[in-house]
């Protein structure tokens, strides 16, 4: 896919040449001037006259005439240096792959050196370029009958570099490129129709992922999950024909099994609400809601590629949430896995049952930490709309470790708070210690608070992504759709983990 080259080959010839250019470049400078040079010049004048952009993420393609080997030359706009963040440069990136991929090219090169700033070096570069390449060009292929024309997709970029070692830019596109794809593997989870991804479909994911990468595989079946008391995981599947599947993985990066990480994402494979039943616009995209899953997965993908020094065990309760004879119903009492009873008040709040159950489980695996990312409340998407996701926790330093990683990821989260009112609303019952929805005033809250009862003291962070797992629009990283949030934070989250001093 990548090819690393020193320095810049003009007489090479390339479908095209991808080339980033700041504003104000009061001249060309380096190897952009030797490339001016090539055109008498007239690269300057373009610039001059305003039809060639620098402003960020503008695109300008300038054919060459044979005056280079390359027969076009895309202008990468990326604003002013001091400005560029890897952010900005991975978007502007992402578009100019976007572009190549409707241009059907398959095969670019890069001139990297244009793309280095005075915070971003070049293996920065190289980690945004691969990154960016394998999310903008993501399509999710679908079912329709194919067309006899073959897609012609990009499949060959070669990266000129001049400025760093090239088995380093290697190594940097390697690990990009794995980000990429693991969040394109979450992607196409979550875009799965239901029928297609059922809890044993995301099992048998699990466990081929599992073997490619070495880690330890367990799926329980729902024997074994009746074995284990998991009564809050089991109300929610009692409506299913289908079984559940409750899918653990471990990865142990260090000797010994301490300081370990519990990933855990909601895997509703479908949700119904079952007899608090949804409306017939809002059941629609509820395939959708194992978006935590997928991003757990993904993340998983990605921490097998990268091994990281850390031990990491992923949690996955997977069910779909169906009505039948047999299923759960509003006033039902069920009991977790921890003991503590549950009023069930709304069975449309499922996903915090099977999670309270998996909380438990990763704890019973050791986990010491603890992360769980769901869709998990229509109020996240009213408190902080499409593009944050919503975080809760009962420990600001860990938050502090997943906020950073999701700076460095590019994925937008905001803290809600966990106040002692909102614990009080799910512990209000007069049948059982916890009610599951205490009614609709700050929905988002009270699901993070009932979670939060089966932390126990365990350091957590409640990552709520039901606003940013799917995307009506196309954007410059990605189709409209599933997004892959989470992935790649929960990813540099593990690779970067401190552990905290207790
Ligand atoms: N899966 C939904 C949340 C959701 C909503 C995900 C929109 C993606 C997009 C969840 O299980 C749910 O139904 N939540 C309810 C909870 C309520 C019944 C207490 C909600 O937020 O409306
Ligand atoms: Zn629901
Ligand atoms: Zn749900």
């Amino acid at each position: 896919m990548f090819h690393v080259k020193k320095g810049l080959d003009f007489t090479a010839s390339h479908e095209g040449l991808v080339v980033g250019i700041f504003e104000k470049p009061e001249k060309f400078t380096g190897e952009l001037a030797e490339l001016d040079g090539k055109f008498d010049g007239q690269l300057t004048e373009l610039v001059k006259s305003g039809d060639l952009s620098a402003k960020l993420k503008s695109i300008t393609k300038v054919h060459t005439f044979g005056k280079i080997s390359a027969k076009r030359i895309y202008f990468v706009g990326l604003g002013k240096e001091k400005d560029l963040s890897f952010e900005k440069l991975r978007a502007a990136l992402g578009r100019v792959f976007k572009q190549l991929k409707v241009n059907k090219q398959g095969e670019t090169a890069v001139y990297l050196d244009t793309f280095v700033s005075e915070a971003l070096d070049s293996l920065d570069a190289a980690h945004a370029l691969s990154e960016a390449m394998a999310l903008s060009t993501y399509q999710f292929d679908g079912y329709k009958q194919k067309s006899n024309e073959p897609e012609k997709r990009l499949e060959k970029v070669t990266v000129y570099a001049s400025a760093a070692d090239e088995v380093d830019v290697q190594a940097s596109l390697t690990v990009g490129y794995a980000f990429g794809k693991a969040t394109n593997s979450a992607r196409t989870l979550v875009n799965t129709p239901g029928n297609l991804l059922t809890a044993t479909d995301l099992a048998n994911y699990a466990s081929e992922l599992g073997a490619k990468y070495n880690f330890e595989v367990e799926i329980l079946d729902k024997a074994e999950i009746e074995k284990l008391g998991m009564g809050a995981f089991l109300a929610v599947n009692k409506g299913s024909v289908e079984p559940p599947k409750m899918i653990v993985l471990k990865y142990q990066g260090k000797d010994e099994w301490t300081d370990v990480i519990g990933l855990v994402g909601k895997g509703i494979t479908f949700d119904t609400g079952g007899y608090s039943i949804k409306t017939k616009a809002g059941i629609v995209g509820m395939k959708t809601d194992m978006g935590g899953a997928a991003a757990v997965l993904g993340a998983m993908e990605i921490i097998g590629e990268i091994r990281p020094e850390q031990n990491v065990v992923a949690v996955i309760p997977s069910t779909d949430n169906m009505i039948s004879g047999g299923a759960f119903k509003p006033d039902d009492v069920i009991t977790s896995m921890n003991g503590k009873t549950i009023e069930v008040l709304n069975t449309d709040a499922e996903g915090r049952l099977v999670l309270a159950d998996a909380v438990t489980y990763a704890k019973h695996h050791g986990a010491n930490y603890l992360v769980d990312v769901a869709t998990l409340t229509g109020g996240v998407i009213t408190a902080l709309g499409l593009h944050t996701t919503g975080a809760m926790t009962n420990h600001d330093g860990l938050y502090e470790q997943v906020l950073e990683a999701s700076v460095e990821a590019g994925e937008q989260m905001w803290l809600l708070p966990l106040f002692e009112t909102e614990k009080e609303r799910v512990r209000n019952s007069k049948v059982a210690d916890l009610n599951n929805s205490p009614g609709s005033e700050g929905h988002a809250l009270v699901a993070g608070a009932f979670i939060g009862e089966f932390t126990e003291g365990t350091p957590w962070v409640h990552l709520d992504i039901a606003g940013t797992a799917t995307t009506s629009k196309d954007y410059d990283l990605g189709p409209a759709g599933a997004t892959g949030v989470m992935t790649r934070t929960l990813a540099l989250f593990v690779e970067r983990f401190e552990p905290i001093e207790k």
